[in-house]
């Protein structure tokens, strides 16, 4: 089997993946589409649209690529998986059947419904008349989800009723989302920590990555509108019960309710968890990695994370898995796959933004990176670009800086080390990344 991998995507969840990808002992070629000059420095960027699905599959026939990782959503829910698929070519991640968990929020609802997990009291509309009309036997504060993807925005906690008035009037009627928003979901306000579950599946066996915590309002103490994410740690410690609970009370009741209707999934699912005071509730499904949980939990996973990935691709992740054992890591019993993650060590991402993010913002300024880059502390390449000038901001979300020890407050001292030594203007980050672990 070739060992020439093709990663789509270009933002900081790619990044990850291809450093990640670089360190298996095959010493893979890496295509990175369209990358970013991080996924550069370990692979090759090509000019290619993952929209453009016959170039794609035509790109992997030329350079025999044995597998392709597709990182965002929009390729995956577009079918790009369907079509290497039929190709003949190994792909990891979902077909548009499964993608649809992250690309209609309706459908995810109903799969949580089908599989009896609990979730947060909804009801969905396409007039603005009817959602206005239920807002009324809501509790306030209240959610309001555009029912496509949206990048992370088309979300809202609601705490008056005239801020869900007025997104219910974006989403439906002045149509701020595209066709994204012309489907919403209305939905009960639940409380509780987040915790971020990557389930590796080849749609029969599957593995937990390590459990993660996501930052993801622009303010500190979870202040301000909700972005991608400012930052994220891992593993998050929970007591034996809860993993345990995690794995019977959602994990293993929606891997069987997509059994149950047919549903194809080599991939990841990404469960976006509340731990309420009455347990694990599913706020959302994505069907890729976090960004930026993957840059937290892809260091912390032991063996080859390229066999991992080919083996789920084609179809065998059971057998891969039995080569690892919970004893030699010190991972929880309730955890399958416990044995894929080395618990001893701890991981923190703190991500530097441009100044106005989640909203407009300057691109082009200047980028000065610390020097910094072993395994205790490294920068993830997000929003930035290479020009004749130089490195430069080209996103919201410009850069992680990651910091990974044994200890906890080390990891966490590490990254915000190589944030100070870290500069352009405008830079923005949180203070109060993995300031609190539990
Ligand atoms: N960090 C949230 C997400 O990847 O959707």
């Amino acid at each position: 089997m070739s060992r020439n991998v093709l990663v789509i995507g270009s933002g900081g969840r790619e990044h990850a993946l291809v450093r990640q990808l670089a360190q298996s002992p095959s010493e893979p070629a890496i295509y990175a589409a369209p990358g970013n000059p991080g996924t550069a420095l370990n692979g090759t960027n090509v000019d290619l649209d993952p929209a453009d699905h016959e170039a794609v599959v035509a790109f992997c026939r030329a350079k025999e690529i044995g597998l392709v990782i597709i990182g965002p959503e929009d390729p995956l829910i577009a079918g790009l998986a369907d079509h290497l698929h039929k190709a003949d070519i190994p792909v990891f991640g979902p077909g548009a059947q499964g993608a649809r968990l992250e690309g209609d929020k309706e459908f995810a609802k109903e799969i949580l419904t089908g599989a009896g997990v609990a979730t947060p009291r909804y009801q969905a509309f396409s007039s603005s008349q009817a959602a206005l009309k239920y807002l009324d036997k809501m509790d306030l504060p209240v959610v309001i989800k555009a029912c496509g993807a949206a990048q992370g925005k088309g979300v809202a906690v609601c705490s008056t009723r005239p801020e869900a008035e007025e997104f219910i009037a974006e989403c439906l009627d002045a149509q701020r989302f595209g066709s994204s928003g012309l489907r919403i979901l209305v939905e009960e306000c639940i409380f509780g920590p987040e915790l971020s579950v990557l389930i590796v599946t080849d749609g029969q066996s599957y593995a937990l990555l390590a459990p993660s915590r996501d930052h993801k309002r622009i303010g500190e103490q979870d202040t301000g509108p909700n972005t991608g994410g400012m930052g994220a740690f891992a593993p998050v410690e929970l007591g034996d019960a809860l993993y345990q609970e995690i794995d019977t009370r959602v994990v293993l009741p929606v891997l069987a309710e997509l059994r149950r209707r047919d549903i194809p999934y080599r991939g990841v699912l990404y469960a976006g968890l509340m731990l309420t005071d009455s347990g694990p509730e599913v706020l959302e499904f994505n069907c890729r990695f976090g960004d930026p949980e993957a840059q937290v939990v892809l260091p912390l996973i032991r063996g080859d994370f390229l066999e991992l990935c080919q083996s789920t691709a084609e179809g065998r992740l059971g057998s891969y898995l039995q080569g690892f054992s919970i004893e030699e890591t010190g991972g929880p019993e309730g955890w399958p796959g416990a044995g894929l993650t080395d618990w001893n060590r701890h991981t923190v991402v703190v991500v530097a933004a441009s100044d106005g993010y989640p909203g407009s913002y300057v691109k082009g300024h200047a980028i000065d990176l610390p020097s910094q880059d072993d395994e205790k502390g490294w920068i993830i390449h997000a929003g930035t670009a290479t020009t004749d000038q130089g490195l430069v901001t080209a996103g919201g979300r410009v850069l992680g800086a990651v910091g990974a020890n044994e200890s906890p407050a080390n990891a966490r001292d590490t990254a915000y080390g190589l944030l100070n030594d870290t500069h352009f203007t405008g830079l923005i980050y949180r203070r109060d990344i993995a300031a609190k672990r539990g």
